[in-house]
């Protein structure tokens, strides 16, 4: 059972993602569904996650996963039923597992009763207010009426046809034509979304991870910005982009903030807004969000000083207005971790990777990835787990280009291959029909049979796995009360990121020679073989106890 009287549960927890369509299939149609998840909620349990965050499950055309949502307050029949929802959330709850469902506000699908409405009504309507419907620029209006991009490729604006059958006015979308963009002006739209927040409130789950919440108010006059707005977003000459991080945004989350206050026990707002730390604090301030994802500590290459930076910037604009930090490696927008650290150097998150590309080095990318998520977990605040990385599953780099489904790969023109890669479905089991994913054998997306490798079932017991040692790792961060420590620099040397927190030192080699391990105890190592060694080989993090005669 949940704890209600724990008020400040989301500033240490572990969340754990849950991507419905690639989890697990129970009526084996291919796609996961609620079902599903209700039934291998005892593996995000027995994990020791402290909540699940479900993206999105709700009807959708499934544009872009989902993330098109054509009612936001019920259930899409390939995933279930409503009915389906509420024992899901009830199981969790049973379990001790707190409940966090995606809120999608920037925009919804184009299949949404009130932009349906929208498009049937005149230019000028009330129903057209609702969203950011705009005559053309030149003679004709036939060009678009500013010059944003949308984030998939091409332009941010589609033009509609009139009751005549004629060109008509466009619609603004930031991310597929089929995701028109909510007018937050409108105080309309904003009584829709109080709905929304009650009607999952009511039904007893525990927060919101909140979709691109920075882009939710546009600069008045919508202006053109001819400046790039991908990756982590920052200011020009002062200016934020238009699209991005404007003012308005906050007093939206208060008037949120006030309702889910509201409700027993703490429910949660947790920001996913691609801004640079300071900036992120600014939603994370007390009358707002709790918590922001931090995508810079996300997108750093593998690089000591670089995660020090950014663990020493993040930490303090989150102290100045009394936040966690919330940690995060990966999610169903970006390469898997496990494959991201087999490359030299940056990657390109969201890009995808195909089969005529250069491949990563997956031995490399693992033992990386292991020890990236060992210093992750030793930090303080909370820190999100997307399903399939306690596997040390990599990203599915050779998907067949005919199977993709990432809107990017049609809108970049068959350029960017996109985020199919890391949301191909887990494997459960090394022996069954996709893995075990699925009762009748199909999978959204093809498994590669490498997958056996990875299966929760090898796994299992095996002292050496990853699974082991994210169990592990959980286990022991909540018995040193990690997650509300503090971090105590300590100097190794320059490839080295140690620190104390709670009287355990963490250490991580991120350089090419091994290094001497301070004096103390190895709790847990990212390499199995370093338990009782007394030097760090490359690419390597361990926790260990402070000794007691140390005076740190
Ligand atoms: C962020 C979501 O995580 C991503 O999957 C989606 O494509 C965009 N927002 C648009 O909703």
């Amino acid at each position: 059972m949940i704890d209600h009287d724990d008020r400040d549960w989301w500033r240490t927890a572990v969340i754990y993602q849950v991507y419905p369509r690639s989890f697990a299939d129970a009526d084996g149609d291919g796609a996961g569904d609620l079902r599903g998840i209700t039934d291998r909620l005892g593996h995000v349990a027995g994990l020791g996650a402290d909540a699940v965050w479900l993206s999105p499950f709700y009807p959708s055309p499934q544009v872009d996963g989902g993330y098109d949502v054509a009612d936001y307050r019920d259930v899409d029949p390939v995933y279930g039923t409503l009915e389906d929802a509420q024992a899901l959330f009830e199981r969790a709850h049973d379990l001790g597992v707190r409940v966090i469902v995606d809120l999608v506000p920037n925009h919804c699908s184009r299949d949404h009763d009130l932009f349906r409405t929208a498009l049937a009504a005149p230019p000028g309507s009330a129903e057209r207010a609702m969203f950011h419907f705009r005559a053309g620029r030149g003679p004709r209006g036939d060009l678009p009426p500013n010059d944003w991009v949308s984030m998939f490729g091409g332009p941010a604006w589609t033009r509609t046809t009139d009751a005549e059958d004629q060109p008509g006015q466009w619609y603004l979308h930031l991310f597929d034509p089929g995701q028109p963009d909510w007018n937050w002006d409108e105080p309309r739209v904003r009584a829709e979304f109080e709905l929304t927040l009650r009607f999952w409130l009511d039904r007893g789950v525990d927060g919101f991870r909140v979709d691109v919440c920075d882009a939710m108010v546009k600069a008045p006059g919508l202006p053109d910005w001819p400046y790039p707005t991908h990756g982590v977003v920052e200011s020009v000459g002062g200016r934020m982009p238009p699209m991005w991080d404007q003012e308005g945004i906050h007093e939206i989350f208060r008037s949120w903030r006030r309702l889910l206050d509201d409700y027993a026990g703490t429910r949660i707002l947790c920001a996913e807004a691609w801004l640079p730390p300071e900036r992120t604090a600014r939603i994370v301030r007390p009358d707002e969000m709790h918590q922001a994802f931090n995508f810079t500590y996300l997108s750093l290459p593998w690089d000591a000083t670089a995660i020090r930076d950014a663990v020493v910037t993040s930490m303090a604009a989150d102290d100045a207005v009394g936040a966690p930090t919330t940690w995060v490696l990966s999610n169903h927008d970006v390469m898997r971790h496990a494959s991201r650290y087999g490359y030299e150097g940056r990657v390109e998150l969201e890009a995808g990777v195909g089969a005529d590309d250069p491949q990563p080095d997956q031995a490399l990318g693992l033992r990386r990835a292991r020890a990236a998520t060992l210093l992750m977990l030793a930090l303080p605040g909370s820190a999100y787990l997307y399903q399939g990385e306690e596997l040390g599953l990599p990203e599915v780099t050779t998907l067949p280009d005919s199977v993709r489904r990432d809107p990017v790969w049609e809108r970049s023109g068959h350029s960017i291959r996109g985020r199919d890669g890391c949301r191909v479905p887990l494997p459960w089991v090394a022996d069954g029909p996709c893995f075990g994913f699925s009762v009748s054998g199909d999978a959204w997306l093809p498994q590669p049979g490498y997958f056996a490798g990875y299966a929760v079932d090898v796994q299992n017991g095996d002292p050496r796995s990853t699974l082991t040692m994210y169990r592990r790792a959980l286990a022991l961060r909540k018995e040193l009360a990690l997650g509300a420590g503090t971090v105590q620099w300590l100097e190794i040397a320059p490839e080295v990121v140690a620190w104390v927190n709670c009287r355990t030192i963490a250490v991580g080699n991120l350089g090419p020679k091994p290094v001497r391990l301070p004096a103390g105890e190895v709790l847990i190592s990212s390499d199995a073989a370093v338990a009782t060694g007394t030097m760090l080989p490359p690419d390597t993090s361990v926790w260990m106890t402070v000794p007691t005669s140390a005076d740190i």
